[in-house]
């Protein structure tokens, strides 16, 4: 498959040089596959909140690579038609963030986050973006710009239709509008 979304800029974190690609979700997999299964393998998934839930897969990735070109840090982005009581509208998915384990607390995930907002204000007709974490996770997010959604979150699931959400606690990042922090909101699809 062609990779459809490319940007690309060099970064010296720690004294360590980094490179960072926004690319195509589905094209990048396998580059960030072995990040995946060290972080998230399947026996670590199976005890978390989220385990058993079909996830999307991201529209586009932020990589972070090290000077080797392993893929050291990833986030996930999603756009999706979304509802918020009712009303259609244009809001982004962040998801998969995480950081190889002996390469934390340097600011790396910090790093993928802003590029992947910077990416999300790029696109101009995106509205806000949600994300769902673990209540230890919260501090981390609500210190880079997140704020809790107060309300109800509606996700699809297949074999059981539209079902409620509450694996994860959601929160919501500004982008072109002030993002809802009460009301329904509603993926109207598979969750990330
Ligand atoms: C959370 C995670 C992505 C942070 O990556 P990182 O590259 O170390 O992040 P940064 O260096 O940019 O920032 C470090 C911050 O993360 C916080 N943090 C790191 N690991 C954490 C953990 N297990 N629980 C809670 N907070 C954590 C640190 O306290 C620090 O916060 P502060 O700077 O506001 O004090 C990384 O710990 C990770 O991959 N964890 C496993 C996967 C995961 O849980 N992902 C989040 C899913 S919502």
């Amino acid at each position: 498959m062609p990779v459809k979304h490319r940007e690309f800029f060099k970064k010296q974190v720690c004294a360590m040089s980094i490179e960072i690609e926004v690319l195509n979700g589905d094209a990048s997999w396998a580059q960030v596959h072995p990040l995946f299964h060290a972080v998230w393998p399947p026996e670590v998934v199976a005890t978390l909140p989220w385990a058993g839930i079909t996830f999307a897969n991201p529209d586009l990735r932020v990589l972070v690579l090290d000077e080797a070109g392993d893929v050291v840090s990833h986030v996930g982005l999603y756009r999706r038609v979304i509802t918020w009581n009712g009303q259609k509208m244009n809001a982004a998915g962040i998801g998969g963030v995480l950081t190889r384990a002996d390469l934390r607390n340097r600011g790396l995930a910090t790093i993928a986050l802003n590029a992947a907002i910077q990416t999300l204000r790029a696109e101009d007709a995106v509205n806000f973006a949600t994300l769902f974490c673990e209540p230890d996770r919260a501090p981390f997010y609500m210190a880079r710009g997140f704020q809790p959604f107060e309300g109800q979150v509606y996700i699809e699931q297949p074999d059981q239709g539209r079902v409620r959400f509450e694996a994860t606690a959601p929160y919501v990042h500004d982008l072109k509008r002030s993002a809802p922090t009460r009301g329904t909101l509603d993926l109207c699809g598979l969750p990330w």
